[in-house]
């Protein structure tokens, strides 16, 4: 038996020990403590399968053009793995106010023709419960300087959207620390989104036909309702050397009935109707900025009328080919120009030429690229947005058997 007197230096010994092991005990729960607090969502962690590793790499690298941004589609629609991109949408300005391309949905209440199963929610957002909030994967505002409501969550995606020109609208391009995705026609944001629409159309469309013009019609149309310095400056000048029929607000000369024919139709065509009654049509934009090229361009070519441009100064390399546009630039003045608009009504053949794109095999590569990321499916773009940045962030349950990514990646 041990005596006393061993029994109290075990004791002791038990007694030293156990101090340090509540001495651990506390430096663990610190530890713990510290690490939870660091990391306090479970989706900050960015858990990568042995497989995905490289396709993630490669997903966190913007495409520069058609086809790194179709490879890229593609992979985040396989990892997406049919998973829900819940967006609420906080309906400003009518954002989508042309009837021609209103959204379509599924049953399931997803976007039709997007291959990541998108709930694009159209809410005021006002309206939206906490909870509901909570459920969102991302929250997509129109024309807005700051988000009405702060993320309901971390993870949650705020997004920007605006296709104003950011020399009349700045507060809509700031590119501040509120939003995660921004949305606009400039290729450097998240989803670069351009005015085109129904290219697939404008290879049909005859070429305005010169006999046809009467000697007392003007050869330039022009639509335009907001002054600007150059359009008030420059569009006299013009005049003084050709005449322009003007149906907006600048410069107006023209009323809309005097071609009964594009009466009926709806708003988007009574446009390319009346533009396709001229041989040119001015495409003065707002401002010249790198990408902003709108409908004043694109809908030109959807009448069979040669756009004259003043815009973007990139403008030239995403016109579906060299020769499918004027551009005022090339002038040495308005009179040169002119005298060019001229010569073309006079010789059929040179007008012509600026046609010939039209049943071309291919167009351009900056073309395409615009055309592919474009004003219809700007929604649909956006959920692949959000939906990749899901999966980089870990929180998409990703596809259980790997398919041979590699090989299928690259027939898209
Ligand atoms: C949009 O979201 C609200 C709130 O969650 C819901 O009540 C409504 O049914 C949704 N609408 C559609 C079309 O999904
Ligand atoms: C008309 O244009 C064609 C094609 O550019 C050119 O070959 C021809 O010489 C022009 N004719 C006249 C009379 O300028």
């Amino acid at each position: 038996m041990p005596s006393k007197q061993s029994y109290s230096n075990m004791l002791a010994v038990l007694n030293v020990k156990n101090n340090k092991w509540i001495f651990y005990t506390l430096i663990f729960i610190l530890v713990l403590f510290i690490s939870s607090s660091l990391f306090k969502n479970s989706d900050d962690f960015i858990i990568k399968p042995k497989y995905l590793v490289p396709f993630a790499d490669e997903l966190s690298v913007k495409p520069t053009n058609l086809k790194e941004w179709k490879r890229r589609h593609y992979l985040v629609n396989y990892l997406n793995n049919e998973q829900n991109v819940l967006i609420y949408v906080t309906p400003k300005d009518n954002y989508r106010s042309d009837d021609s391309i209103k959204l379509k949905y599924k049953f399931d209440k997803t976007l039709a023709k997007c291959e990541v199963p998108c709930i694009w929610n159209e809410t005021r957002i006002e309206d939206l419960t906490t909870e509901e909030l909570k459920t969102a994967d991302a929250v997509f505002y129109v024309n807005q300087e700051v988000p009405l409501k702060s993320k309901a969550w971390r993870g949650q995606k705020l997004i920007q959207y605006t296709l104003e020109s950011a020399t009349q609208y700045p507060q809509y391009h700031d590119k501040n620390r509120y939003f995660d995705i921004h949305v606009t026609f400039d290729e450097d944001s998240d989803v670069p989104t351009s005015f085109i629409k129904d290219p697939e159309k404008w290879q049909t469309k005859q070429p305005f036909d010169m006999d046809k013009l009467s000697s007392s019609s003007p050869p330039i149309s022009l639509i335009a309702s907001q002054w600007t310095k150059f359009r008030e400056a420059w569009i006299p000048t013009l005049k003084d050397h050709i005449p322009i029929a003007s149906f907006g607000s600048v410069y107006w000369s023209a009323n809309w009935d005097i071609h009964p024919e594009c009466a009926n139709l709806e708003p988007y065509e009574i446009k390319n109707c009346i533009i396709s009654k001229y041989p040119f049509h001015l495409s003065i934009e707002i401002s010249q900025e790198k990408d902003y090229s709108t409908e004043k361009l694109w809908d030109v070519f959807n009448s069979g009328s040669v756009p004259i441009i003043w815009g973007a100064p990139n403008s030239r390399s995403y016109l579906p080919h060299p020769k499918s546009a004027i551009f005022i630039d090339d002038f040495p003045d308005v009179k040169a120009l002119a005298d060019h608009l001229k010569y073309l009504i006079e010789n059929k053949t040179a007008y012509l030429e600026y046609h010939k794109w039209r049943t071309e095999k291919e167009w351009s590569e900056g073309f395409d690229r615009k055309a592919y990321m474009n004003i219809e499916n700007m929604e649909c773009n956006v959920c692949k947005e959000v939906a990749r940045l899901r999966i980089l962030e870990g929180r998409t349950n990703l596809p259980q058997f790997q398919v041979d990514l590699e090989d299928n990646v690259d027939t898209i």
